[in-house]
């Protein structure tokens, strides 16, 4: 919950328009203690344990703070099998916000991808979608499926200021169908906020105009609304169309033109679940044998009925404009104050988190030194704080075991809702402009293990020479006996 407001000195500051009523301690091990940690985690962030970390911004995705209306809901959970009133209560929220009549909960995203991959993906068929993400390509390709990206240009460019960089390229759109045949394309996937190019939003009129193109060919229109809550705040403030719309008049003008919305309730709604929502009850029970399968009874889906009643106040409180802006003013915060300081950064400022472009960071590492890997071991050891690679390490090698270059190589640094201070996040500015300027000293990093599938999650790296020792000492002479 943030305001952005003016100050009487100055310019303007992101004001949290919530207060913190329960707390955790954090511990901030010393600079030769992060490096220990790093290398036992085979120089991997995901690889890290809690209790090493200062700031995790490795993600939003789980770890956002509930409010006190979503803690007080789970206590009134219904814990039956079959037919929880927990169910009902989430099933209305879902259907009033997305105009749909059917629901099918799981217990993530990803799970939600690989019902929609089994029921709809056949061998030899295409997805089309703006950008891929991880696990969705991951259940796509699994199945024999291919996926083709069809984002507008700008989106991968990191420095265009295009307000919507999520879009799609309506023509690339328009021209795949036609050579591919409808009939090939298993759907069409939007990704609101996209992920991996930086969190960067789709406009309203693009996502309207690629489910007319899908509709006069016949073929289905799949939102993945995980990120959605972020993409609604820059609808909001960016698009002239939407400068009078609700939030809630917003999410239903767009739900109303998809055929079916899946999204992770990590992300969408405060919680930790997931679920497929429809309006047609055909393509209902093409997905419904699956729940029950790999996911639960039809009433909770593998989530627990707790979080399921937290979610289901977390998705009313993603129609308030107040919540669902302190993401996006947190990131932007984060992003003009690296700007200031010189340190290359994915603008305009998108949702998720703030994304470090690695490549310019770094140039004289290749992709196959994993600049954006030893950028996220780099900041870890300057300040304990967690951010993410999505780079060429995040990539699934080419069949032949060739690697696949990233597009853009990025550290994520993840903004959590409501879970650091704006002190907190001068300090992750401060350690990063450090790190940047001292970026010289950066070296690469090589893989030890790699696993075959998704190796960004267990693959350990180690440094291709001694450059985090040198890293260390400097720390020391910079920062003195400084944590
Ligand atoms: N779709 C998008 C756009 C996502 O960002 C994610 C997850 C998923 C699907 C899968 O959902 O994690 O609940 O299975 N993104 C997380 C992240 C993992 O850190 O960005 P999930």
């Amino acid at each position: 919950m943030s305001q952005e407001i003016k100050l009487a000195y100055g310019e303007k500051m992101p004001l949290e328009m919530h207060k913190v009523r329960i707390v955790q301690k954090l511990n901030l091990p010393k600079v030769e203690d992060r490096y220990k940690f790093m290398n036992e985690a085979g120089n991997n962030t995901f690889l890290l344990q809690n209790r090493d970390i200062f700031m995790d911004m490795l993600t939003d995705s789980g770890v956002n703070a509930m409010s006190d209306r979503q803690q007080a809901a789970m206590l009134i959970a219904d814990d039956s099998y079959a037919g929880s009133e927990t169910f009902n209560r989430l099933s209305a929220q879902v259907g009033k916000m997305f105009n749909t009549n059917f629901f099918l909960p799981a217990h993530q995203g990803r799970a939600c991808e690989n019902i929609l991959a089994e029921a709809f993906v056949k061998p030899g068929q295409t997805v089309l979608m703006n950008f891929h993400f991880t696990t969705t390509k991951a259940h796509i390709t699994r199945l024999g499926g291919t996926v083709e990206e069809l984002i507008v240009k700008e989106g991968i460019d990191p420095h265009d200021l295009s307000p919507f960089k999520g879009n799609f390229d309506l023509d690339l759109l328009r021209e795949r169908i036609a050579a591919l045949g409808a009939e090939n394309v298993a759907f069409v996937r939007i990704e609101a906020g996209t992920n991996l190019v930086g969190g960067q939003p789709l406009s309203m009129e693009n996502m309207l105009a690629v489910a007319d193109i899908c509709k006069q060919n016949g073929i289905m229109t799949v939102l993945d609304a995980s990120l959605l809550q972020d993409n609604l705040y820059f609808i909001k403030v960016r698009e002239e169309a939407a400068k009078d719309m609700s939030i809630e008049d917003i999410t239903l003008k767009i739900a109303n033109a998809m055929d079916i919305i899946y999204f992770s309730a990590r992300k969408l709604g405060f919680g930790r679940g997931g679920g497929i929502a429809m309006r047609d009850e055909a393509l209902c029970l093409k997905m419904k044998e699956f729940i029950p399968l790999y996911e639960g009874f039809l009433t909770y889906g593998g989530m627990s009925v707790r979080e399921m009643e937290a979610i289901t106040v977390g998705l009313q409180e993603t129609m308030d404009f107040d919540i669902i802006s302190q993401g996006p003013l947190f990131i932007e915060y984060m992003v003009k104050e690296l700007q200031k300081a010189g340190v290359p950064v994915v603008v305009p400022a998108g949702g998720l988190g703030c994304h470090l472009n690695a490549s310019e960071i770094l140039p004289h590492l290749s992709h196959a030194e994993y600049p954006a890997a030893a950028l996220a071991t780099a900041i870890y050891i300057a300040s304990g704080v967690r951010g993410m690679e999505r780079g060429t390490l995040s990539e699934q090698r080419n069949p032949d075991g060739s690697e696949r270059y990233a597009e853009l190589e990025l550290v994520r640094m993840a903004m959590p809702r409501r879970v650091y201070t704006l002190s907190q996040v001068n300090y992750a500015i401060d350690r990063i402009k450090w790190v940047y300027e001292n970026r010289d000293l950066i070296g690469g990093l090589e893989f030890y293990d790699e696993p075959k599938v998704l190796r960004f999650f267990f693959g350990r790296l180690r440094p291709t020479s001694d450059w985090q020792e040198k890293l260390v000492a400097k720390f020391r002479e910079d920062f003195g006996d400084s944590l």
